[in-house]
């Protein structure tokens, strides 16, 4: 199979939508980097998301390749976690009727408002199966909730029969895993899918797994607003135009969307680009590329294969003015997640996951945002 004429249109799209983008609103100013179910998303939030034609076409793609492989004489079961206003449901529903595939997508949406809308989409469609509003965080809070008769009967039913073929989902932040893609996910297959008799899972994940990137840059204008807002909290943002990319795109890890991660320190090692001796890191910039499906990815590195503009470069900001004095630099990046005690079940306002980042520039001096001092993200 030869992707890169998919990779090609894709990034051609990208290039047409980002440059609307920029015209329409410019560069996204720096924000906080906000919890990914609550507050829950507005509508004009689903809208700026469903302009970017690139990363729905890859997802198109994905999808279309997956359900084309699939043997028509078996049912494929589909769940769609965390599916906004539907674009990825139809995308399932159509691929169902074009291949004459008998199944169901079974969709998961938390958000109330989104649910409803999909609820309204999707009436009176046998082959689309919408949940009550949930929010997939652990498989402990699902089993009790079933066992508590706290879940609506065909979720219950669900997870006793664990018939899911393939999920399919969009849950990356700026950072890849800065939204809990693989908690969710993880528990999501434990809960739903598909497995063999000796405990391996029998199911596939549109996306596969996903490779986080950091960038060390020089800007005049971030510099500023850190200096007047100082700060240890992971940001998303537009780069300035006055960004200099101080060293190479250099990859922390890759890992399994389906799988838990290890709360694990990255070590990376930066080779000072040359002429680049006087300037002061602002901060690392950061970045994910997704593997959709065979070899289709979404890329967010701003290179010549960056093909989605909806997630922004991540940023970690840097509090002391540190201008390296060697050729090498060793950052290290972790990512810590750990469960939140809690006696509620099912509500969104009470957390049951905790997770924040930490990172040292260069190795041997203080560590940003040790224990999650100054931001904690939560599930
Ligand atoms: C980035 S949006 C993607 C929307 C949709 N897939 C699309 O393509 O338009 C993520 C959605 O997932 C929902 N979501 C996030 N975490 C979730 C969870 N743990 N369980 C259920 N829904 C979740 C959010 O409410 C939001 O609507």
């Amino acid at each position: 199979m030869d992707y890169s004429a998919f990779t090609e249109e894709a990034h051609r799209l990208f290039l047409t939508d980002y440059s609307s983008e920029l015209n329409r609103n410019g560069i996204l100013q720096p924000t906080k980097n906000r919890d990914p179910i609550f507050p829950p998303w507005l509508g004009i939030e689903y809208e700026s998301m469903e302009m970017d034609r690139a990363k729905y076409f890859l997802y198109y793609t994905s999808i279309h390749l997956c359900l084309k492989s699939w043997d028509p004489k078996n049912i494929l079961n589909i769940l769609v976690v965390g599916a906004g206003r539907g674009r990825l449901v139809d995308f399932c529903n159509e691929c169902l009727n074009e291949f004459n595939i008998s199944g169901t997508v079974h969709v998961l949406e938390v958000n109330t408002c989104a649910n409803n809308l999909l609820k309204q989409k999707f009436d009176g469609d046998s082959k689309v199966v919408i949940h009550e509003p949930i929010a997939i965080r652990t498989v402990k809070e699902i089993e009790s909730a079933i066992s508590s008769n706290h879940c609506d009967s065909k979720l219950t039913n669900l997870a006793k029969t664990k018939c899911v073929d393939l999920f399919v989902s969009e849950l990356f932040g700026s950072f890849g895993d800065n939204e809990f893609v693989a908690e969710i996910l993880s528990a999501s297959v434990k809960l739903f899918g598909k497995h063999s008799e000796s405990g391996l899972p029998l199911c596939t994940s549109i996306p596969e797994s996903y490779t986080t990137y950091i960038c060390a840059i020089h800007s005049k204008t971030l510099g500023k607003y850190f200096k007047e807002n100082p700060s240890e909290q992971l940001h998303v943002l537009g780069l300035p135009r006055d960004t200099t990319f101080l060293t190479q795109i250099a990859d922390v890890y890759t890992a399994s969307c389906t799988s838990r991660l290890d709360n694990t320190k990255h070590n990376v090692i930066f080779h000072r680009k040359s002429g680049t001796e006087d300037i002061t890191w602002t901060g690392l910039a950061g970045y994910f590329r997704a593997k959709l499906y065979g070899e289709l990815y979404i890329d967010t590195r701003p290179t010549a294969k960056q093909n989605t503009y909806f997630w922004e470069s991540a940023f970690f900001p840097l509090t002391n003015d540190f201008t390296p004095s060697c050729q090498t630099v060793t950052v290290s990046i972790s990512r810590i997640c750990k469960k939140v005690k809690s006696k509620q079940i099912l509500d969104v306002k009470y957390p049951q996951l905790k997770m924040w980042y930490e990172w040292t520039c260069p190795e041997g001096t203080s560590t940003h945002n040790a224990n999650g001092k100054h931001h904690i993200l939560y599930l």
